[in-house]
């Protein structure tokens, strides 16, 4: 069996509200509150010391310090980025040396937009299990504002900077801490309602979309919005089928927070009672892959979440990617 040993969490100093926002482009905290949920968001400083690795840095030392174990405990980290340090070394082996891990553990950086936790969750559950790994750490961290035009009011309300973290590992004999099942699962035919095409090998940044600013992220929100309510009900409903556990039995569900009319929207295809259900977007926006883990974490720093609880993640993103966990924490 496996189990989440402990989650920590780093979000940048720098606050952005929507009034903020509202006087760089012709928008107002009204329409992005009702429409998003969000009233403001951090902001990753462009001095150094909250680059992604930094920001996983300090969140995986409070999970290391939390689980009492050691940097060269653990033998894998998985790091989910859409927005890492640089594009080569990868940025799970950046993390190594921050941590003085030493042992040379495998560092895997995966790509998967708003589903990255999950993914990462699922992977490190399954590489315990197979015995590939005993201590995993998944960090889920994004400097969005690097990559999202700030002159573009679509978009740029939306997203927001910060990093989460967790470690999982084996669940120790008579713990009833678990994993129960994992879901994950893509569909690439809907890659045109999110994408960001400039900047890879087919066509890489030249001057000219610098100028035109053709190089950010473009997204389709309407069709993401369907998109997003359908998967993530589906996710919700496939991972308690997996797992044989009900529902009604699951104490708290940790949605993706893209967008708060998307979380109720998905509560109430499902069934499942809001009080029951992790937001915190209000505070941060979408920060992609380090959404769940951020609210997860908050949530039992706060008391929600408390050991024994039933808990569903349930994410989708950009590919279209998405995933599921249920574990009892
Ligand atoms: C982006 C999103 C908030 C837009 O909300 P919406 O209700 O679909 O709004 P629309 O895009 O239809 O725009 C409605 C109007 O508001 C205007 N508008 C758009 N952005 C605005 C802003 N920031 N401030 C004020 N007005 C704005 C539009 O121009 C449009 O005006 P018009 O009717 O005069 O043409 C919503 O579609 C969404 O959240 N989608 C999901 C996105 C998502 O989750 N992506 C991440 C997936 S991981």
């Amino acid at each position: 069996m496996t189990k989440i040993l402990s989650t920590g969490a780093y979000l940048p100093k720098k606050v952005l509200t929507n009034d903020d926002l509202s006087k760089i482009v012709e928008t107002n905290h009204e329409w992005i509150f009702e429409r998003t949920g969000i009233a403001e968001r951090r902001i990753c400083s462009t001095d150094g010391g909250e680059w992604p690795t930094d920001m996983a840095e300090k969140a995986a030392k409070q999970a290391l310090k939390t689980a009492n174990i050691t940097p060269n405990d653990i033998d894998m980290i998985i790091f989910a980025s859409v927005t890492p340090d640089m594009k080569l070394p990868n940025s799970a082996s950046i993390l190594q040396t921050k941590l003085e891990i030493t042992n040379k553990c495998t560092c895997l950086d995966i790509a998967v937009a708003c589903s990255g936790f999950v993914y990462g969750v699922n992977m490190a559950d399954s590489f315990i299990k197979t015995g590939m790994a005993k201590k995993v750490l998944v960090v889920g961290s994004e400097m969005l504002s690097r990559e999202v035009n700030w002159s573009d009011r679509s978009i740029c309300i939306l997203f927001g900077d910060g990093c989460g973290v967790a470690i999982v590992g084996e669940t120790p004999a008579g713990e009833s801490s678990e994993i129960h099942a994992t879901h994950l699962g893509s569909d690439g035919s809907g890659k045109e309602f999110f994408h960001q095409k400039i900047g890879g090998a087919v066509e890489p940044i030249t001057s000219t979309h610098l100028k035109e600013s053709t190089h950010f992220m473009t997204m389709k929100g309407r069709e993401m919005f369907k998109v997003a309510t359908r998967t993530l009900a589906e996710n919700a409903k496939m991972v308690c089928k997996k797992s044989g556990i009900s529902l009604d039995e699951v104490d708290w569900l940790v949605p993706h927070q893209a967008n708060i009319r998307i979380i109720e929207t998905t509560g109430k295809l499902l069934g499942f009672p809001p009080e029951k259900v992790i937001v915190n977007i209000q505070k941060y926006g979408n920060t992609s892959a380090a959404t769940i883990p951020i609210a997860f974490h908050e949530a039992i720093e706060e008391g929600k979440i408390k050991r024994g609880d039933k808990v569903l993640f349930d994410a989708f993103g950009a590919g279209l990617t998405f995933g599921s966990t249920l574990l009892t924490y």
